[in-house]
């Protein structure tokens, strides 16, 4: 685990709890999530319990705790995708897709994550898969994205 993390710690060498949000970012950006050894391990770097840790991970919902699945959706539920209908599209998804309580689905090929703001308001609505962004999103531009998936799931 050190010889993972050393260097993105190697820019944090204070050891100090102001670092804890930009540690954690640069371990999941280069990760894709948080697993509970780099929770331990930073509990001991930066000296700070695991569980206050988990609290202030859990409170920016930008943290995730387990891998993405081998699709991985990002839902806009910010204002300009949400007066364009977004609310209806994700529901559509959610269903479609079989996710459950814990943003996943029933055979774990998909995982979504809801985002405050996809950063392209003038697209909306919009959903990213896997990096790539789907925009002015309807019923029907939606069942064929999700038609595909389904059908390419394998
Ligand atoms: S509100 Fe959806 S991209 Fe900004």
């Amino acid at each position: 685990m050190v010889e993972a993390l050393k260097h993105i710690l190697y820019k944090y060498p204070d050891k100090v709890q102001k670092d804890l949000i930009p540690i954690l970012q640069d371990i999941q950006n280069e990760k894709g999530y948080l697993s509970e050894s780099h929770i331990q391990y930073l509990s001991k770097y930066l000296s700070i319990p695991e569980v206050k840790i988990y609290s202030i991970a859990t409170f920016y919902n930008q943290f995730r705790f387990a891998p993405n699945a081998k699709y991985h959706l990002r839902l806009c539920s910010g204002s300009a995708c949400h007066v364009m209908g977004s609310e209806k599209l994700i529901e559509t998804i959610k269903n479609s897709l079989e996710i459950q309580a814990n943003n996943r689905s029933k055979n774990g090929k998909f995982s979504i994550e809801e985002v405050p703001c996809l950063g392209a308001c003038a697209l909306a609505p919009l959903i990213e898969i896997n990096g790539n962004y789907h925009s002015k999103l309807n019923n029907q531009k939606l069942d064929r994205i999700l038609n595909e998936l389904l059908e390419n799931q394998q």
